[in-house]
């Protein structure tokens, strides 16, 4: 079966661009982001790699460690690394796994067929310090994805696992958020002692809590 939202996610060991990776203890106690792309040297993956090295210090600054991979060998990621760079303008900056016999992209559910046999789908798996699964995505290979929208995610996700509040709709980092249904007013009032605005009563608007 698929990976579910609160499943801890399968470990391995997998050789990547920059050397061995175990997956678990390489998370350490942060958070992650595991991710597959179709092919190397292909217009669209050439892109979104470009774009997740330029944001890199981003993820870094959410303590959120960045692991992309596909089917390809390590030689040919490698090689692909200098167009990244030359087409791109950011280098290759976090590790890509080489799966040529497809062990984590199934282990993962990476590969679609209906999609395609052989190469995998565009999967973005968000895993929280616990290593259970906080999000996934499935783009197919002909859309590239919005990395700025994963770092919105993100912050949602880590903001939402420390304070009992949930983020609506094109929610952004700083703006008002909701009070979850889960807390009756009296256990709002300690949690947030300078009020909310009650526009029904599921729906309590307060500042997003400091972290
Ligand atoms: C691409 O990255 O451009 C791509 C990869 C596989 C199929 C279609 C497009």
């Amino acid at each position: 079966m698929a990976l579910q939202l609160g499943d801890e996610v399968p470990d391995f060991t997998a050789e990547t661009t920059e050397g061995e990776i175990s997956f678990h203890s390489w998370l350490g106690s942060g958070w992650g982001v595991l991710f597959s792309h179709p092919k190397d040297f292909t217009p669209v993956c050439t892109t979104e790699l470009g774009r997740l090295s330029a944001l890199k210090p981003q993820f870094d600054q959410r303590n959120v460690k960045v692991l992309g991979l596909s089917v390809d060998p390590l030689g040919s990621h490698k090689e692909w690394a200098n167009d990244i760079k030359e087409t791109q303008g950011h280098a290759l900056n976090f590790p890509l796994i080489a799966d040529p016999d497809k062990k984590v992209a199934n282990l993962y559910g990476m590969i679609h067929p209906n999609a395609s046999d052989t190469l995998t789908v565009r999967s973005v798996f968000v895993i929280g310090p616990d290593k259970k699964l906080k999000l996934s995505l499935t783009y197919p290979a002909s859309t590239g994805r919005n990395f700025d929208e994963l770092l919105r995610v993100i912050d949602s996700l880590q903001l939402t696992a420390k304070h009992k509040v949930a983020t609506p709709v094109d929610w952004k980092q700083g703006e008002d958020v909701i009070i979850v249904p889960s807390v009756n007013d009296d256990a709002a009032k300690a949690l947030f002692p300078n009020g909310w605005k009650t526009l029904k009563p599921y729906l309590r608007i307060v500042p997003q809590p400091k972290s």
